[in-house]
């Protein structure tokens, strides 16, 4: 390769202005798939790309709006369609592969996705369009994470004599300790609104926002790029947590958190039952990704 870049340097710069047409003609959708696939090539469970990767994909990620993905606010998937207290999300898969997945969420004012974690994953989450409440946590020990990319729960031990919020579904054992993966304590990241135009968030496996809820303000789209995808073969479940303030559990293990500190911190246990809209899988619409192998 560079024994023929350098056999001509006009021939070159030909090469590269053709290039670079060529990648302006080109759907944004296909570069996105193409940026991927270079960033997530030598990646996997917990292993994040590296820094210059990150911010190609970013750029990328940055630059498109909902337009380059075939969405509108005006279309009939965002119109609030109830089940229950929510109104359901559309999500479209628009690529994926074992490395990585594209696809777009797609939300009516007051759906919400539930608090849920990406084990093992980096994520590249951008804001199309509209306004959403983003509330998004980490873990606060984050121990070694296993061949998988999952990070282990540890027991957590509390004050035998400690009154427990009812809510809580997590029981602690005669001897005060609640079963690993009950209940962990997290960090929280974001406790904020975002609304588009806005750069694409990016978070790692164990931080930048590792578990996250969003609730819709107005109709909104976002697209999500996650490497390496769900997989529960290989242990990495989509898990689905409930929320409880720092306050509601009196702690005697070895964590102690400052008074002024509590408020940025949160209990989540791990429930069954997911607390937001229901997901529904729609046919992508938009420009098709014309997938390609690597020589
Ligand atoms: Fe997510």
């Amino acid at each position: 390769m560079g024994i023929k870049t350098k056999s001509s340097g006009r021939r070159s710069n030909k090469t590269s202005k053709n290039k670079n047409k060529e990648r302006k003609c080109t759907p944004k959708v296909q570069v996105l798939y193409e940026t991927c696939k270079e960033v997530f090539e030598n990646c996997g469970p917990g292993i994040i790309p590296s820094p210059e990767n990150i911010q190609r994909l970013k750029d990328v990620m940055d630059g498109m709006t909902g337009a380059d993905v075939g969405l509108r606010p005006t279309m009939q998937i965002f119109r609030p369609q109830w089940i229950d207290k929510f109104p359901y999300i559309s999500y479209m898969k628009i690529y994926e592969c074992d490395k990585f997945s594209i696809g777009l969420f797609c939300l009516p004012p007051s759906a919400v996705i539930p608090l849920h974690n990406h084990p093992g994953m980096t994520v590249f989450c951008k804001l199309l369009f509209g306004k959403m409440y983003v509330n998004s946590f980490d873990w606060v020990k984050a121990d070694s994470p296993n061949e998988n990319g999952v990070f282990s729960t540890e027991p957590l031990k509390i004050a035998n004599s400690a009154k427990l919020n009812s809510n809580f579904k997590a029981r602690p054992a005669a001897n005060g300790v609640i079963p690993a993966g009950a209940l962990r304590l997290a960090n929280t990241k974001k406790d904020c609104d975002i609304s588009a135009p806005c750069n694409t968030c990016v978070l790692y496996p164990a931080d930048g926002g590792n578990l996250h809820t969003f609730t819709a303000k107005t109709a909104c789209a976002f697209l999500d790029v996650l490497g390496p995808p769900y997989c529960d073969p290989q242990g990495r479940h989509c898990s689905y947590y409930r929320k409880y303030p720092f306050s509601s559990l009196p702690v005697v293990g070895k964590k102690s958190v400052a008074e002024e500190q509590k408020q940025g911190y949160a209990w989540l246990e791990e429930t069954e039952k997911k607390e937001g809209s229901l997901l529904y899988a729609k046919n992508y619409t938009g420009p098709q990704v014309q997938p390609n192998d690597l020589a």
